[in-house]
């Protein structure tokens, strides 16, 4: 590659946007010129307006760096989104109206039926979608790309090669969720430590939503939803870092149960045939030891941009159980935006 993207994080000085500035600091292909964050933190330097919360240090280059106002006049051709929800929404608009490649970590439209909702393992084909986008929105250059819910990606990567080799025909999953998939300061450490708090507002809904979008087809200028049902228990769990979930599937077609490990073995996806810097090979990490993948020991699989899968067992209710977990706010939210826009670039959609 000749020169570097220039690259810019909405919303740098939050729990996502700091891992944004982490990844991007000292990427191959993105050169990271622009910090935005609200009016309270603009016209600081990041280093000042910025609690830094993540056991590495803050990038030395990015101390000095000036935060501006969250408008669509900073010097960058790309954005990466850590944008409150609410807020996300209009904002990511007004900058692919402007002329940005938007790739969004918020929720605002995940579900527009011309926006891809991408993992570049699991439906990279979803970006045919920009060209619709682009002609129902007026929009020239710009776009807006999502990444899904934090628990969404671990789920759907798991499930990916079990669709494509017998089919889903149903799912239940609980979830045990890291206080960081909250943001910061987040959720009160009085109500967080000694407990489980089993509600998690609107994430069983995008839970159930989410992997449907990813697994469906692109027709007619929209997705066409993979049609199974997803049951989604979410629960907040005191730990900090890592989202881990059990899962029940019924399949369409019978499965040996060592044919499950063997589809996530044998998965080959884009990213990692195309060599993407922030792709983790492998993308699906199976244990086999009886107790494994745990949070605390796995999530950092794959530099955090792994999925790791294992307990696999039959189901006498469905048809298999099994494991699945991921770092929430690196293959969750940061590294999957990256990772997105990786595989745009390398495909050529880029332009800069
Ligand atoms: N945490 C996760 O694991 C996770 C995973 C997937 C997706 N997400 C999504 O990613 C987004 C960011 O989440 P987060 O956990 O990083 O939140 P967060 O820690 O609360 O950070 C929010 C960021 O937005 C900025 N901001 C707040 N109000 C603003 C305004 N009016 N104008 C401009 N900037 C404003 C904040 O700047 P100040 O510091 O100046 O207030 C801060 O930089 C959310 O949409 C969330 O749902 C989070």
């Amino acid at each position: 590659m000749q020169e570097k993207i220039r690259v810019g994080v909405l919303g740098a000085t939050g729990a996502v946007g700091q891992r944004f500035v982490e990844l991007l600091a000292d990427h191959p292909w993105f050169e990271l010129t622009a910090l935005t964050a609200s009016d309270a933190s603009a016209g600081r330097r990041y280093g000042d307006a910025c609690r830094w919360l993540l056991s590495s240090d803050m990038p030395p280059n990015m101390t000095d760096m000036p935060v501006r106002e969250t408008s669509p006049t900073i010097e960058c051709d790309l954005v990466f989104s850590a944008l409150p929800g609410g807020l996300a929404g209009p904002v990511e608009e007004e900058f692919a109206a402007a002329g940005y490649g938007v790739f969004s970590n918020a929720s605002a439209h995940r579900q527009d039926p011309d926006v891809p909702l991408l993992i570049p393992e699991v439906n990279p084909d979803h970006l045919s979608l920009i060209a619709t986008q682009r002609a129902r929105r007026g929009w020239e250059r710009g776009f807006i790309i999502t990444n899904p819910n934090c628990s969404a990606v671990m789920l759907t990567m798991a499930l990916a090669p079990l669709q494509d080799v017998f089919g889903v025909r149903s799912v239940v999953v609980n979830t045990m969720q890291g206080l960081s998939g909250a943001g910061y300061p987040g959720v009160p450490s009085l109500d967080a430590l000694d407990n489980v708090i089993p509600f998690i507002g609107g994430e069983e809904d995008k839970l159930a939503l989410e992997p449907c979008k990813m697994l469906g087809k692109v027709r007619d200028g929209g997705v066409e939803f993979a049609g199974f049902a997803i049951s989604a228990h979410c629960n907040r769990v005191p730990v900090r870092e890592g989202h881990l979930e059990t899962v029940s599937v019924a399949l369409e077609n019978p499965a040996e149960l060592e044919e499950i490990p063997a589809a996530w073995r044998d998965w080959r996806p884009l990213p990692q045939q195309l060599n993407l810097p922030t792709a983790p090979r492998p993308p699906l990490v199976v244990r086999t030891e009886p107790d494994r993948p745990q949070t605390r020991l796995d999530r950092d699989a794959g530099r955090g941009m792994a999925v790791s899968v294992g307990r696999v067992r039959s189901c006498d209710v469905l048809d298999i159980r099994f494991v699945v977990l991921g770092h929430n706010t690196i293959r969750g939210a940061a590294g999957a935006s990256v990772l997105n826009a990786e595989l745009m670039v390398a495909q050529e959609m880029i332009d800069t």
